[in-house]
């Protein structure tokens, strides 16, 4: 498993709840991210996840974005890490937030108009046909007054997500690394072949190295995330 919280997001995602005291984590999935000192209910629609979920965080509760199973302004803020790709109509599940959060929604994100950085070069369509899921940062608008940081990337990312690897390239050469990105899962899987051997060749004779000297010493990079923060007047 290659899915850690890596703690400098997770500790801009905290600064981003603020004084929020109580959240509802939206598409909890095992807790990554989940603050262990504020009062959190976790949803989350697979009970898969939910039985799977750490003993030491509290149990979700089953329900889906579109439809909380909470009562009215029962919690200061929302929380949605790489979830809101998943849920089948935004519009309700904004709603759903708007109804049970009572000052914010903080949303950790991909911005479907960014690029991953080199790794665009080598699989055609990562960035764009597989990030097509995510909402355009304007649809969160529909919330309230939206603030949007980017969260760079640290070169040492404990947490395999997409981009994470864009200073190691050698582990997009391994499937296992790979397996854990729902996005290489999206695309063609000859893209994916073609894209890992000729990463394997240009990592052996280190024109991947010349051709991207310069992301070599960056401790982060930009790669596309985002941490959107609604204040719901
Ligand atoms: C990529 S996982 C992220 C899980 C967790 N937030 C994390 O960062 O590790 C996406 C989660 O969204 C959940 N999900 C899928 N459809 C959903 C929906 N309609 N409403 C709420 N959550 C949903 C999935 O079950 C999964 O747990």
């Amino acid at each position: 498993m290659t899915r850690r919280a890596d703690a400098r997001i997770a500790d801009a995602i905290r600064t981003a709840l603020g004084d929020a005291a109580s959240v509802v984590n939206i598409g909890a999935g095992l807790g990554s991210y989940e603050p262990t000192d504020l009062q959190v209910v976790p949803v989350e629609p697979s009970e898969t996840m939910i039985r799977q979920r750490p003993t030491s965080l509290p149990p979700a509760l089953l329900g889906t974005a579109e439809k909380l199973p909470l009562p009215a302004k029962s919690a200061d803020a929302a929380l949605a890490v790489l979830s809101a790709h998943h849920w089948r109509d935004r519009p309700a599940a904004f709603a759903e937030i708007r109804r049970v959060a009572r000052r914010r929604a903080v949303f950790f994100t991909h911005d479907p108009d960014a690029s991953f950085g080199w790794l665009d070069d080598y699989f055609p369509g990562l960035a764009g046909e597989t990030t097509s899921r995510y909402p355009r940062l304007a649809e969160f608008d529909a919330l309230g007054g939206v603030t949007v940081e980017p969260v760079p990337v640290p070169a040492d990312c404990t947490d395999g997500f997409t981009a994470a690897y864009w200073r190691r390239p050698d582990a997009y050469l391994d499937e296992s690394v790979r397996a854990n990105m729902s996005t290489f899962a999206l695309l063609d899987e000859r893209v994916v072949a073609d894209g890992v051997a000729r990463l394997a060749r240009d990592l052996a004779d280190r024109s991947w190295h010349r051709r991207y000297a310069s992301l070599l010493t960056l401790p982060q990079l930009d790669v596309g995330y985002r941490l959107v923060v609604a204040e719901l007047t």
